[in-house]
């Protein structure tokens, strides 16, 4: 069987990671946590980001997650650590994962990174991609999660701002970047219109995709099919905004949602 996969993330954005695992690992149950009364984790210094993050991973651990994957990048970055500290279960961060795979397709040993403000100042994927032997140009996007949470993903607006962050980055050729690391959990959702945008010589890495397949990797080579496919969200905020949210993130309707407090 399987084991009970705890995801945590700071909002909706998580469930483009759960998305993504339940592609591979369709029969495990899954405990999904989004923090969504302190969202946006992505402007928030490390301080607040670890406290919110090691309450929420504890709350995951105690509902019976056997395993967890941190699906938030800012809360990868900022407080994996103080993540691992706060509980007694295997913790899966998604920066480690995206910048192994942006490792093994970049041929000219550079890529870039598109990410919340917070992940980039931390310089989490610069640092992760160095002890690979890859450099990074970083660029925070700010803007992308308001838009997309809005449902702006195909609009003229996003398309703009789209453009001024990557013509930034790849006006000067990124320095030889061959690959683009999407670096924040709600950007798969714009991925079609970052594609048009990008050079077509530079391959995207979605960092969700990345991390499930870590996931996949990390199963005991004779996990049987369970029985699973259980999904429980629990969420710091409006029920009902998170199942209208959500929906378009997870790519189809969710109905097992309870509001929590970690701050009792
Ligand atoms: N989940 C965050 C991330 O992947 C984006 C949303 C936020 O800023 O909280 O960085």
């Amino acid at each position: 069987m399987p084991p009970t996969i705890g995801v945590f993330d700071s909002g909706f954005g998580g469930l483009t990671v759960l998305r993504e695992l339940l592609k591979v690992l369709p029969d495990a149950d899954y405990l999904y946590f989004g923090d969504t009364a302190h969202l946006p984790y992505g402007a928030k210094s490390v301080r607040t980001v670890a406290k919110y993050a090691t309450a929420s991973a504890s709350f995951l651990e105690d509902q019976g997650a056997e395993m967890l994957v941190v699906a938030c990048n800012t809360a990868s970055a900022l407080a994996l650590d103080d993540i691992c500290r706060a509980v007694t279960i295997p913790v899966i961060g998604v920066i480690e994962p995206g910048a192994q795979t942006a490792k093994e397709i970049s041929k000219t040993g550079k890529v870039a990174v598109i990410a919340t403000e917070a992940t980039i100042s931390s310089h989490a994927y610069e640092k992760a991609l160095r002890r690979l032997g890859v450099s990074a140009i970083e660029k925070a996007c700010p803007l992308f999660v308001p838009l997309i949470e809005e449902g702006w993903v195909e609009h003229p607006v996003t398309e703009q701002v789209a453009h001024i962050y990557l013509d930034d980055i790849f006006s000067n050729n990124a320095q030889g970047a061959d690959v683009l690391v999407l670096a924040c959990t709600h950007y798969p959702l714009i991925r079609p219109l970052l594609r048009r945008l990008t050079p077509p010589a530079v391959q995207i890495v979605d960092s969700a995709e990345s991390i499930a397949a870590k996931v996949l990797e990390l199963m005991p080579p004779d996990t049987a099919a369970g029985d699973g496919g259980l999904l429980r969200c629990f969420t710091t905020d409006s029920v009902e905004k998170f199942r209208k949210l959500g929906g378009p993130f997870l790519g189809r309707p969710i109905q097992d949602i309870e509001l929590i407090d970690i701050e009792k």
